[in-house]
C-alpha cells in the first residue's frame, strides 16, 4: 500500500535527499509541519514567526519498506540528543519530531525511540506528535542537494544498508551479464559455472534472500550450486514453484509465496520469488534457476528480462 509519513530531522534538504535514496520510497517532498499559520513562507519559518518546524513528508510503498525500517533511519541519521539544533543549524524550525497519522504509527515510533534509549542510554529529544498540518516548502527547496550538489548537508549517508538502496535493476542486469561474459570461460565445470553465477547474483542485487540451481535428473529436480539457507535437497518434477517452472519451460513469478499453493517452503525467510528453466548448448532443459527474496512481490518483468538473458548467455557454457 502507498503511505506517507512526515518526519523532521533538522534542515529538510539532506533529510529529504537521504530518504529519496531508499528503495520503495516513492517521493519525498519538503515543507513545513505543524505550522500555527496556514503555508509559511521559508522567510516566516527562519523569522521565527510560526512554530512550523522543517520537515519532510515521504511517500512510501510499505510491501517494499516499512515504516519501522524509516524511522530506524531517521533515529540513525541525527543527532536525536539535540534540542532545535542539528548539525550547522539552530532554532525550533530545526527540531526533530515524527508526525504520526494513527495510533499505530505514534506506538511504533516511541517502541522505537524506547529501545534507541536503552540501547545507546541518550535521551532521545525528538517529538512524537500527531501531524496537524504540512505545508509544502517553495520550489526552490525542493529537491535542492539534487539540483546543488555541493549544498549544505548536515546528513551521513553511509548508514543506507545495499539492501535498502534504490537501485535501477535493468542497469544492474546489463552490468551482470558483462561481468559474466568477461568472467566465464568454457573449459570450466558446469558446477563452476553455476556456482560463481550464484555469487554474483547474490552479490549485485541485495533484495535477493536465495538464488540457487535445481538441476534434473531421474523425475526430480536436485539441490545443485545456490547462495543462502541450507534448502530442500530435491523437488518432485511439477511441485513447488520449481517443479512448475521446469514441467512448463516457463518463467514463474510468485508475488506471494504464502498465496502459491503447492509452494514448498524450504526459506522461512522467503516472500516472493521467480523460477526461470535453464537450458544447456543443445537446448536440453537441465533444470531451473530459483531466486527468492525476503520481500514480497520483489520480482518483476526487468527480473524475468535479466535473469532469462542470464540464463540464456549461461547456454553457451554448459554442454
Ligand atoms: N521455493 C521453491 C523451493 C526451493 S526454495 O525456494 C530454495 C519451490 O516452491 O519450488
Amino acid at each position: 500500500m502507498i503511505k506517507k509519513i512526515v518526519l523532521a530531522g533538522g534542515c529538510f534538504w539532506g533529510i529529504e535527499a537521504f530518504f529519496t535514496q531508499l528503495d520503495g520510497v516513492i517521493n519525498v517532498m519538503t515543507g513545513y509541519a505543524n505550522s500555527n499559520i496556514q503555508h509559511p513562507s521559508y522567510q516566516e519559518v527562519k523569522s521565527h514567526v510560526t512554530t512550523a518546524a522543517e520537515a519532510v513528508e515521504i511517500t512510501y510503498d510499505d510491501q517494499i519498506i516499512s515504516l519501522e525500517v524509516i524511522f530506524t533511519y531517521l533515529l540513525k541519521i541525527i543527532d536525536v540528543t539535540a534540542v532545535d539544533h542539528q548539525g550547522g543549524d539552530y532554532g525550533h524550525q530545526y527540531r526533530s519530531g515524527i508526525y504520526y497519522t494513527s495510533r499505530a504509527e505514534r506506538d511504533l515510533a516511541l517502541t522505537l525511540i524506547e529501545e534507541v534509549q536503552n540501547t545507546r542510554h541518550v535521551q532521545v529529544m525528538v517529538e512524537v506528535l500527531p501531524l496537524e498540518n504540512f505545508f509544502l516548502a517553495e520550489d526552490y527547496h525542493q529537491h535542492y542537494l539534487a539540483k546543488n550538489p555541493d549544498g549544505y548537508c548536515h546528513i551521513n549517508f553511509q548508514p543506507i544498508e545495499p539492501r535498502h538502496k534504490k537501485m535501477d535493476k535493468q542497469a544492474v542486469y546489463e552490468e551482470v551479464l558483462l561481468l559474466l561474459k568477461g568472467l566465464l570461460d568454457k573449459s570450466w565445470h558446469p558446477v563452476t559455472i553455476l556456482a560463481n553465477v550464484t555469487a554474483l547474483l547474490e552479490e549485485k542485487f541485495p533484495y535477493y534472500s536465495w538464488v540457487g540451481f535445481y538441476l534434473a535428473a531421474d523425475d526430480y529436480l536436485y539441490l545443485g550450486p545456490f547462495q543462502g539457507q541450507v534448502a530442500c535437497e530435491k523437488i518432485l518434477f511439477g511441485q513447488g514453484v520449481c517443479g512448475m517452472s521446469f514441467q512448463k519451460r516457463e518463467t514463474i513469478i510468485v508475488e506471494d509465496v504464502h498465496r502459491f499453493s503447492g509452494h514448498i517452503a524450504c526459506d522461512s525467510e522467503s516472500q516472493s520469488e521467480i523460477v526461470v528453466p535453464l537450458y544447456n548448448q543443445n537446448d536440453y532443459l537441465m533444470g531451473v534457476l530459483d531466486v527468492d527474496s525476503y520481500r514480497l512481490g520483489a520480482f518483476d518483468s526487468r527480473d524475468k528480462q535479466g535473469l532469462e538473458r542470464v540464463v540464456d548467455l549461461l547456454k553457451d557454457y554448459l554442454d
